[in-house]
């Protein structure tokens, strides 16, 4: 077994990196790669940088060269369901990009041909992460997530997504990694906590709770990882 944990930022893989101590560093395709064992297991930690593009490599990378068999995303999001307040934690069950748009020849927004809007996470890895939740006295939700190459900061686009999609809550890498774990056969698990909920304030609100919501996200994948090893 050898288990991938990913994050988009330095912030999100940072708290999993402190709780390891000892790692390899590796340097492969413009990214450093972390490599660890831990309880007797073979983990790859990375951060890809922001977006689509770079998280798609960093994914693909993880599978393909390191030889990753499954893969947990840790990182924050913007909230959409008022339900999800900062610092709270939701698991994807399923994720889509909403800023993918060949409307203009009669598809949905989200979808490619032979592509589909939505691409389905790991159910296994849910309900681990719903067990492990529950052992941590944790309240999470499960919910939809979308993705799409845009830091969304006003309500009016935010409404659109929720409509469209709809969505719990909104980032910036996890489509792109579903996509890759799904063509690749690798179980995915992607958690997020909110730093933001997606409005004018956005910006203010990230900078203030990205790095303590990308703490409980991290701290959270790691219980997931001694569940796994278990
Ligand atoms: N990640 C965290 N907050 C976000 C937002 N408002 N838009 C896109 N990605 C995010």
């Amino acid at each position: 077994m050898k288990i991938a944990i990913m994050g988009a930022m330095p912030e999100e893989v940072a708290p999993i990196l402190e709780k390891l101590g000892e790692y390899k560093t590796i340097e492969y395709a413009n990214n450093k790669y972390y490599e660890a064992t831990y309880k007797g297991v073979d983990l790859v930690i990375a951060y890809s940088k922001i977006g689509k593009v770079f998280s798609t490599l960093t994914a693909t990378t993880m599978i393909e060269h390191f030889g990753c068999d499954r893969l947990l995303f840790s990182g924050v999001a913007g909230g959409i369901n008022p339900t999800l307040k900062i610092g709270d934690l939701i698991i994807a069950t399923k994720l889509s990009q909403h800023d993918l748009d060949i409307t203009a020849f009669g598809h949905p927004f989200g979808f490619v041909p032979e592509g589909a809007v939505f691409v389905e996470t790991d159910k296994d890895l849910i309900s681990l992460g719903k067990t492990v939740a529950k052992e941590m006295g944790k309240d999470i939700q499960e919910g939809t997530i979308t993705t799409g190459d845009q830091f969304v900061h006003n309500e009016e686009r935010k409404n659109w997504i929720e409509e469209t999609f709809k969505a719990d809550a909104l980032e910036m890498e996890g489509a792109s990694v579903a996509v890759v774990c799904d063509a690749l056969n690798i179980p995915f698990f992607i958690l997020r906590a909110i730093s933001d909920t997606a409005d004018m304030d956005a910006s203010f609100s990230f900078d203030e709770f990205m790095e303590s919501s990308a703490i409980i996200s991290a701290e959270f994948v790691m219980k997931m990882v001694d569940k796994i090893v278990e």
